[in-house]
């Protein structure tokens, strides 16, 4: 069974040394530190058992909510995890009572646009050549029912 828990400093320290290996993300550790401490920024974990499979976070801004990372452990995709970590994202974004919910994503990520579509994002911009100044970032928002 997979827990969505709120991401602690003990959870952090579990997978600050495995980011790239584990779960191939392209944080830093200090820069998920960071975030973790950021009084405007909510993190989850997805646990199954003691093991941490995933996790993910947002940065609320005065007018919006921005997903900033969402990962599942490499060995642990395409079981349902990354669903469970955005829906819960998802409502913890929606209390804040902000109009909408968005995040920048590599045009070519074509498994991480699969997810957000299925949940309601839509593409409302494009960054050209954001990444490593030569892939294109789509924006995608999904605006809350209020
Ligand atoms: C994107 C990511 C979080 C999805 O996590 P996951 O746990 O494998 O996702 P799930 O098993 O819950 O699948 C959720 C949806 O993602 C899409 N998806 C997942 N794997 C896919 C694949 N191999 N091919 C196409 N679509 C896929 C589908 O829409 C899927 O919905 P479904 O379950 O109805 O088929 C994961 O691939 C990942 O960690 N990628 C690297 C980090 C990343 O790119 N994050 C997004 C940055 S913007």
């Amino acid at each position: 069974m997979i827990e969505i828990l709120e991401m602690t400093l003990k959870d952090y320290e579990k997978i600050k040394d495995n980011l790239k290996e584990e779960f191939d993300d392209f944080w830093t550790p200090e820069i998920l530190l960071s975030e973790l401490n950021n009084k405007n920024s909510r993190y989850i974990v997805a646990k199954k058992g003691n093991e941490i499979v995933g996790f993910a976070g947002i940065i609320i801004t005065p007018d919006s909510v921005e997903i900033t990372n969402i990962v599942t452990k490499k060995r642990e995709r395409k079981k349902g995890i990354g669903n469970l970590l955005l829906d819960k994202i998802i409502k913890i974004g929606e209390k804040t009572k902000r109009n909408n919910i968005s995040l920048e994503v590599n045009e070519k990520n074509k498994i991480a646009i699969n997810l957000y579509n299925k949940f309601g994002f839509k593409q409302v911009g494009l960054r050209k050549k954001y990444y490593n100044g030569k892939d294109n970032a789509i924006i995608m928002t999904k605006y809350f029912d209020i």
